[in-house]
């Protein structure tokens, strides 16, 4: 496969989901394309639908209807199991929450995708500790880190299975201005290597990206060629 190829293709995506006698309908038909090695970011307000959308980008839920495919596969044709190592093997999470084990080094949360994947550390573990310039701080649990330190640790964990995919939802929203604009960088520097989307309120990180889409207001709005429409205006309990 050449380099230049979509790894991410949404098409006339709808997320509906079950709310006591009905259905909210909170994505209203969302197309999508994103390029291998792009840097994207997402923003909008609250509640219209980013981390939906990154849910089923991620394969951690699927679409009401439409399509989500992740380097060509359908993932609705998919089971739960070929999902599960698919998702494993394309792709990383990280959060506003770094979500790092307390109890364990940072050394062993980054380990931890290879432990459940049963696969070995040939040096991974290192080569992700120092992709994130972290090489000195294996030994230390996420408690004696800084807070910019646990998020490089968490992306450090998010990159070491080497996934096409890297999936930031609100990467800086917990960490001070100037060690987000730190963990911006390093997110811009994968990019090319791995393609990652990231949700942002913030309009001057989301700079940094390639390209920026909107969704507001039921307005579709993008710096970029790819448009995504997620109609607010139309949100509301469907039987
Ligand atoms: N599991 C669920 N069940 C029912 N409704 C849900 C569920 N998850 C999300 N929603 C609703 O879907 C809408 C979109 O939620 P989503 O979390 O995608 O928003 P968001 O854009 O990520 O917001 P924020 O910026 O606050 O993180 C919200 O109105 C939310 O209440
Ligand atoms: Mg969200």
């Amino acid at each position: 496969m050449s380099d230049n190829y979509d790894v991410i293709q949404v098409t006339n995506v709808t997320k509906s989901y079950s709310l006591g006698s009905g259905e909210v309908e909170v994505l209203h038909g969302i197309d999508l394309t994103v390029r291998n090695g792009e840097f994207v970011s997402i923003m909008g307000p609250s509640g219209s639908g980013k981390t939906t959308l990154m849910n089923l980008i991620g394969m951690l839920d699927s679409p009401t209807r439409g399509s989500v495919r992740i380097n060509g596969a359908n993932i609705s044709g998919l089971s739960q199991k070929e999902l599960v190592k698919l998702r494993r093997k394309e792709v990383g999470f990280i959060f506003q929450q770094f979500h790092l084990i307390p109890s364990l080094t940072a050394y062993e949360n980054v380990a931890l995708p290879l432990v459940f994947a049963g696969e070995k550390n040939d040096g991974a573990v290192e080569s992700a500790m120092e992709r994130v310039g972290l090489s000195y701080r294996m030994d230390h649990k996420p408690s004696e880190l800084s807070g910019g330190e646990q998020q490089r640790v968490a992306i450090a964990r998010a990159v070491v299975m080497r996934p096409k995919i890297l999936l930031a939802d609100e990467p800086t929203g917990a960490l001070d201005a100037a060690t987000g604009a730190r963990i911006i960088s390093l997110l811009k520097s994968l990019a090319g290597e791995m393609t990652v989307i990231m949700v942002t309120h913030n309009r001057e990180l989301a700079g940094h990206s390639d390209r920026i889409i909107e969704l507001q207001d039921g307005d579709v709005r993008e710096q970029g060629e790819q448009q995504i429409r997620i109609n607010e205006s139309k949100m509301g309990v469907i039987v």
